[in-house]
């Protein structure tokens, strides 16, 4: 079975999302944030400081490489993956792309809770700032995406089962590619 590879901006839902899949649907769940924080030996905030945005690339891709080999695992993939085409050529030759979307303002609420593990955000971020760089990444999303589902005023598990719905054929094109 092929993998599921969760994609999309930051705080749209993937991590929740994919753990709620990989434990209904009794697979392996792995995300990349977490194998180069292993990797590292680092948090997130502190590789961006000490080593650059472009080092953080660099081990996210070597990661992509290793996921994309694994099988019938759940993949919960950072925000930025899909800036890099090779990640988005090697994810979608062993695995379905779920694109989660959700408005800046629900991003922007979901990730207070979370501040400052995100560098990109930084710590006095806003909806603009959110607003731009979605607009900026939503082209390399919808590229990347078999599917696109929106998490904004959804639960987890809804989204969870509307991914395991389409995964079984129940909605064929259920917004794919909307
Ligand atoms: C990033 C998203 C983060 C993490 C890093 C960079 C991005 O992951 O990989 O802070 O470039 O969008 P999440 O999407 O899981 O927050």
């Amino acid at each position: 079975m092929k993998n599921i590879v969760f994609i999309g901006f930051m705080a749209t839902g993937k991590t929740s999302v994919a753990k709620k899949v990989a434990e209904i649907l009794r697979k392996k769940y792995v995300s990349t944030d977490k194998m180069i924080i292993e990797k590292s030996g680092k948090s997130i905030p502190k590789i961006f400081e000490e080593n650059g945005e472009s080092f953080f690339r660099k081990i996210e891709k070597e990661v992509v490489r290793e996921v994309s080999n694994m099988c019938d695992t759940v993949i919960d993939c950072g925000g930025g993956v899909v800036l890099d085409k090779d990640n988005v050529k090697v994810l979608k030759e062993n695995g379905i792309i779920f694109l989660l979307q959700a408005t800046p303002e629900t991003i922007f609420q979901r990730s207070l809770k979370e501040k400052g593990i995100r560098p990109l955000l930084g710590t006095n971020y806003s909806i603009k700032n959110i607003e731009e760089l979605l607009s900026k990444r939503t082209p390399y999303y919808l590229e990347a995406a078999d599917y696109v589902i929106d998490t904004t005023d959804k639960g987890v598990e809804e989204v969870a089962n509307k991914v395991i719905e389409i995964i079984g054929g129940k909605i064929e094109y259920y917004n794919k590619k909307e």
